[in-house]
């Protein structure tokens, strides 16, 4: 048995995605949604080594708070101060942060060589964070914008200093998207906006996009996000959302289970439940 534990935890996509490869692979495994409380985190994890359940994933709002509960943490979680996989070794358990290497397969899956390219990060939440730590290792050099810059200022001298690389950053305002936009070769956007039922907006104007440019937008509820569609429109490369999601779950399972995640049919099943899903 595997779980996803938060709260709330009814649109969580994680069933659908492991659910569908567990299937696939005709493995004798279920992937259940339990909703825990604020303060329940340290005996949802009690009874994760007491009924034996072999991995969980951790969202909203448990991301940091399973970490004291832990036996091990790797390096990109331990960074990132967030665990979102957790694999039970026969009651040791050990936490791990996908959301990162989601989003490096994500593009690289797609055809996107990050080597020596240029990156607009917008955002600095848990999500772009993961994104930045991820991305540091591959790209030449990192910018960073937030509306509230003052949360990504440490971040930004760790990864400068961890990873020896030209990262800055700066206010989200659309002067700052104009200037770092010209020398960029990929934009991604990391922050909520977007996402349902915010889908008109985008903090990017459609005239700055280029035809050289990869463009990826995380917010995958809409599949496609006004950003995406300007982004197609000017000719440019779009990577949605859905696939960061897809290859963050696809790492979880991979972690579980050491066996090859079946992308294709993850990436079936979580569109299908994205255009089935009430807006
Ligand atoms: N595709 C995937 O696999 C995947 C994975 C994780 C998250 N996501 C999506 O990514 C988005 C961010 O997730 P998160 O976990 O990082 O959330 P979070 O920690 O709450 O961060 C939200 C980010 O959005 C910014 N923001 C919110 N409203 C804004 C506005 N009106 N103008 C400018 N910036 C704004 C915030 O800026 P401040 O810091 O100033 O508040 C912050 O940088 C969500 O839509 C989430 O669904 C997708």
């Amino acid at each position: 048995m595997y779980g996803v534990i938060g709260d709330p935890i009814e649109h969580s996509l994680s069933p659908t995605l492991q659910n569908a490869a567990f299937e696939a692979l005709t493995m004798d495994s279920v992937f259940l949604a339990f909703q825990v409380k604020t303060g329940e985190v340290e005996n949802a994890l009690c009874g994760m080594r007491g009924l034996g359940i072999c991995g969980l994933n951790v969202t909203m709002p448990h991301k940091n708070a399973v970490i004291p509960f832990l036996d091990k943490v790797d390096a990109p979680a331990k960074f990132l101060d967030s665990v979102n996989t957790i694999i039970n070794n026969n009651g040791k358990l050990s936490g791990f942060s996908t959301d990162g290497i989601g989003a490096l397969n994500a593009l690289k899956k797609n055809g996107v060589n990050l080597k020596g390219k240029k990156v607009l990060l917008l955002g600095g939440g848990g999500a772009a964070k993961a994104i930045a730590y991820a991305l540091a290792k591959e790209v030449d050099e990192l910018t960073i914008l937030n509306r509230s810059p003052e949360k990504i200022k440490a971040l930004t001298e760790t990864i400068a200093r961890d990873f020896n690389k030209k990262v800055s950053n700066g206010l989200l305002e659309p002067s700052a998207i104009q200037e770092n936009l010209q020398n960029a070769d990929v934009l991604i956007n990391a922050t909520s906006v977007g996402m349902h039922p915010d889908d008109k907006h985008s903090l990017v104007e459609s005239q700055l996009l280029r035809r050289d440019l990869t463009v990826m937008d995380i917010v995958y509820n809409p599949v496609k996000t006004k950003l995406a569609k300007d982004a197609e429109k000017a000719g440019a490369k779009v990577v949605s959302g859905v696939e960061m999601l897809i290859h963050q779950g696809a790492a979880s399972f991979e972690i579980w289970t050491g066996r090859a995640a079946p992308i294709e049919v993850m990436r079936k099943a979580a569109l299908n439940k994205l255009a089935g899903a009430k807006n």
